[in-house]
């Protein structure tokens, strides 16, 4: 069985090294059929933090195919990662093309594979912000809309789903991600920081770019009564320079944190601000609180069960928000699966591609 396995974004690199351990594992054992898989990485991260650092550190092995692209505008990169794809599927011939979460990668991969009429597999699929002006709400929506194995990381997303009566086979196989966390938390790297501080990640772009909400995000950042740390993703980083904002005494920025950092950082911070989705599972992983910049999630499990809380750009009560976020989690459960997500996923994707 051939598998085209499409990365480009951060995040995505964490979720493919879950699948590709599974393919490692499954060609290992004497009794099942060879996988081949053909990574392939449109290029959208591509700085040295966003990108490299992560396949180094899981050893994993570099991408068959770069097709280096990478741009700040939508449409401009996922139509160029469309043709360059569709030049790639037609060669390679896979059985199933494998996508993860809700990139313009993703998207991209989506749309090549389906109009070659190439079985779809989208990890993590079935989350909803219902908020459209997001990117990524709209690659969600289209992207599961013409997937063929559609892999949930919790209840809420399949029933999801099976409300918006999708076309493809829908599975429940957990959350790859929380998978990587129990597979990679003994190699985090701890930060030699001594006072407690609060980690903060901020890039999505409804966020930074809007020069409003952004500043008002960085001035309640600044009245948070333990310092921030703030690893500045390269979008962020543009902003800040471009609109000339001069960050107050309590932010401390640095680069991108590696994986292994970002787990150590997370396990000695006190709490979690962030707008990232995966960071909002991560920090409930480490049994931290997590504040969210943004006004609505796709984890809504997490808000239920009072492990994160919705602050927006902290217009309302910043001290409540942040009072809260200093008490301790409790009742910690097992939302995302029991950390075999990788291993279902693949069984799931051999049994229907037979
Ligand atoms: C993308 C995803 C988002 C995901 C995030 C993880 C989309 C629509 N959004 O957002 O869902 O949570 O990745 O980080 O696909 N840049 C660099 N160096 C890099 C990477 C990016 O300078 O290594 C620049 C880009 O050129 C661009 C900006 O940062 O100007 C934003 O990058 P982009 O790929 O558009 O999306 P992200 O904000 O990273």
């Amino acid at each position: 069985m051939k598998l085209a396995v499409i990365v480009g974004a951060r995040p995505q690199f964490i979720k493919m090294a879950v699948i590709h351990r599974a393919i490692q594992k499954n060609n290992q054992e004497k009794s099942s059929k060879p996988i081949q898989e053909t990574l392939i990485h449109t290029g959208q991260h591509y700085d040295y933090g966003m990108n490299q650092v992560f396949f180094d550190e899981m050893g994993l092995p570099a991408p068959d195919i770069n097709l280096n692209i990478h741009s700040s505008l939508q449409g401009e990169m996922t139509g160029a990662m469309i043709t360059s794809l569709e030049k790639e599927l037609l060669a390679m011939k896979p059985d199933c093309v494998v996508i993860f979460g809700d990139t313009n990668s993703t998207l991209a991969g989506a749309l090549a594979a389906s109009k070659l009429h190439i079985p779809i597999a989208h990890v993590e699929s079935g989350l909803r912000s219902f908020n459209k002006k997001m990117p990524e709400e709209i690659n969600r929506i289209v992207v599961d809309s013409i997937s063929d194995i559609l892999f949930c990381p919790c209840k809420n997303a399949q029933d999801q789903l099976k409300k918006e009566n999708v076309s493809g086979r829908i599975f429940l196989s957990g959350d790859v991600m929380y998978d990587s966390f129990l597979h990679f938390k003994k190699r985090a790297k701890t930060p030699k920081i001594k006072e407690p501080f609060a980690l903060a990640t901020l890039h999505r772009a409804e966020n930074t770019d809007d020069l409003i909400r952004l500043k008002s995000i960085f001035s309640a950042l600044e009245n948070s009564p333990i310092p921030v740390l703030l690893p500045l993703h390269p979008r962020t980083k543009k902003e800040i320079k471009k609109n000339g904002i001069i960050l107050g005494q309590n932010i401390k920025t640095s680069d991108p944190l590696s994986y292994f950092s970002m787990l150590g950082h997370l396990a000695k911070s006190s709490f979690v601000i962030t707008d990232s989705g995966g960071l909002q599972k991560e920090a409930y992983f480490s049994g931290k609180p997590c504040l969210t910049l943004r006004n609505e999630t796709e984890w809504v499990e997490l808000i239920d069960q009072g492990f994160n809380k919705l602050v927006g750009t902290f217009e309302a009560n910043p001290e409540t928000a942040f009072k809260w976020a200093q008490q301790p989690i409790v009742n910690f459960g097992k939302i995302y699966g029991d950390g075999n997500a990788g291993e279902i996923i693949l069984n799931k994707l051999v049994d229907h591609l037979k």
